[in-house]
């Protein structure tokens, strides 16, 4: 089998000046901001956000994006499955001055109504050993189902339904769950993707806890210990 051995080359500023500012309260089991999360809000501060926009949050967590758009002017919905990250991002508007409205939703069954002009989501994208994300736990924030997909394609569907016609989505992930099915997907449902960024970081406690069975499933090469991640944005034409 070939061996594919990836290095951390382009690991970089983890977040922009006005996000490092925020003060951003994260209490056990709400995803505490990381690699992804600086992508996705270095991606949204290249967005032309217009005065009042309405911008939507999927799977908010600590509410760092969400509090990064109401910062740009956005008016700012934000979604999430748990309780604590709800409560959270509440918290944590509050303390940077900013409106965000947030509330309790599980988006494989909830559909918001729109239209939005920028949705942005770092879903749950990490290939797991159940077919289902899992219900409750900690886990929630990143097992994204067998493939790693369940979250990321309902993001991509709900984007495609949500957005106005030249309504932009972002959304960050790994490449263990497939840039090119991300792509597909965002294509066949009317929006115009490419990848926009992306960066290698070496594996967290996760991945290198999964090595073995990722190596089983061919996802992971023998030495691996980065995994890339990639910021698509898909504009709906
Ligand atoms: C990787 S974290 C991202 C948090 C934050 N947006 C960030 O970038 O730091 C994913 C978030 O999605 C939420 N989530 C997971 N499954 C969900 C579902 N079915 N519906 C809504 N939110 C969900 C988790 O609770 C978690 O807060």
């Amino acid at each position: 089998m070939t061996t594919r051995v990836r290095t951390p080359t382009r690991v970089r500023t983890p977040l922009p000046p006005p996000v490092r500012r925020a003060r951003l309260l994260t209490p056990p089991g709400v995803y505490a901001p990381q690699c992804d999360t600086a992508l996705l809000t270095r991606a949204l501060y290249r967005e032309d956000i217009g005065d009042a926009a309405p911008v939507l949050d999927l799977g908010t967590g600590s509410g760092a994006l969400a509090v990064a758009a109401a910062r740009l002017g956005a008016e700012v919905t934000a979604l999430d499955i748990s309780w604590r990250a709800v409560l959270t991002t509440r918290v944590n508007a509050f303390l940077a001055g900013q409106s965000v409205t947030v509330r309790r939703r599980d988006l494989t069954s909830y559909l918001p109504r729109g239209p939005y002009e920028l949705v942005v989501s770092n879903p749950p994208y990490v290939p797991s050993l159940s077919w289902e994300p899992p219900r409750r736990g900690a886990a929630r924030a990143w097992d994204g189902g067998l493939d790693g997909r369940a979250l990321v394609d309902r993001v991509c569907d709900v984007g495609a339904r949500t957005l106005r016609t030249g309504g932009v989505l972002l959304i960050v992930h790994s490449a263990l769950c497939g840039v090119d099915t991300t792509l597909s997907r965002l294509t066949g449902l009317g929006m115009d993707a490419r990848v926009i960024d992306r960066e290698l970081v070496p594996f967290g406690p996760v991945l290198r806890s999964r090595r073995a069975w990722l190596r089983r499933r061919d996802l992971i090469g023998e030495d691996e210990i980065c995994e890339e991640l990639v910021v698509i944005r898909a504009e709906r034409s």
